[in-house]
């Protein structure tokens, strides 16, 4: 896709590429498309895990790794942030992780250390991050905030465990901070996106399950990185000015069905299986 100069004189953070399956890595390179200056962030540990430099590169942004469970990382951070890029226009908050479904321990027995560290990496450090930012006066008034969610935050998708309560959380601080950034005209809105093959995604058991299911199910089928990246563009720009502190679904229509043509025959393929099998 050709850019439409939306993001024009925009400059902003974008945290969570880690390699370019990452949501985070295509919202970067639709920003740059769309004229947008900013830098990347991501924890220190994802330096060697990921491939974050040459995003930086084709992009021509800077790298500022930061823990974003970390106060004081995320103070130099935007302090940082201020000194190249002047304040900011936007924030995106691209950032998950479920400790205990990594390490296959069931939601009746999670362990709640972990448990913590899940809701802190995958919910609290949006709060952290926006403190931070307004704390160095980093934001400009006018300014927007995106975070990526699940429909596992709204409704139960056994799979997703502890995830589900890491996103209902993450759309609160959404609403919550939301009502609150209004006073200086920032906005604030969480993308409530298909399941899509990224590392985090493939991390959670039976994801390819909730993925064929997600595609069989929704009438325009499962929403790509590439596509939600061109959603999320529309949100930093000033075509979206009064939409604010809301969950907003990108996932072909998913969130909206019951049962497709698709599935129950693929149902009623299984269930005849079984009976011939019987
Ligand atoms: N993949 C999906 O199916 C899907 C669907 C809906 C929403 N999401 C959400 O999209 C967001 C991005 O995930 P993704 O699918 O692109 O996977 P990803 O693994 O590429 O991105 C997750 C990022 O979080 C970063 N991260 C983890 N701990 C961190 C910390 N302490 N400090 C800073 N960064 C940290 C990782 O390094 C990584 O870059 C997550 O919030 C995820 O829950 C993903």
């Amino acid at each position: 896709m050709s850019g439409h100069d939306l993001l024009d004189e925009k400059t902003g953070i974008i945290f969570g590429a880690l390699n370019e399956d990452s949501i985070a890595w295509s919202i970067a390179q639709a920003c740059d498309r769309e004229g947008a200056d900013f830098a990347l962030s991501n924890a220190p540990v994802a330096r060697r895990l990921g491939s974050l430099d040459e995003l930086a590169e084709e992009t021509d942004s800077s790298v500022i790794w930061a823990d974003a469970t970390d106060d004081e990382e995320l103070e130099d951070l935007f302090e940082e942030v201020k000194d190249e890029y002047g304040t900011i226009d936007f924030i995106v908050h691209s950032i998950g992780m479920g400790v205990n479904v990594r390490k296959d321990v069931p939601y009746e027995d999670l362990n709640y250390n972990w448990y913590e560290q899940t809701l802190d990496i995958s919910a609290v450090s949006l709060h952290r991050i926006i403190q931070h930012a307004l704390a160095t006066e980093a934001i400009d008034d006018g300014g927007s905030i995106i975070t990526m969610s699940y429909i596992g935050g709204q409704r139960i998708f056994s799979k997703y465990s502890e995830m589900g309560d890491a996103k209902a959380l993450l759309e609160s601080i959404v609403r919550s901070f939301g009502y609150r950034l209004g006073k200086r005209d920032i906005r604030i809105n969480a993308i409530s996106q298909s399941p899509t093959k990224t590392t985090a995604g493939s991390g959670i058991e039976g994801f390819d399950a909730m993925y064929e299911f997600a595609e069989k199910a929704a009438p325009l089928g499962n929403a790509s990185a590439e596509e939600c990246a061109d959603y999320a563009v529309t949100l930093l720009s000033d075509l979206t000015r009064k939409v604010t502190m809301q969950t907003l679904y990108h996932d072909g229509g998913f969130s909206r069905m019951g049962i497709s043509d698709e599935i129950v025959e693929a149902l009623e393929e299984s269930f005849r299986k079984e009976q011939e099998d019987e």
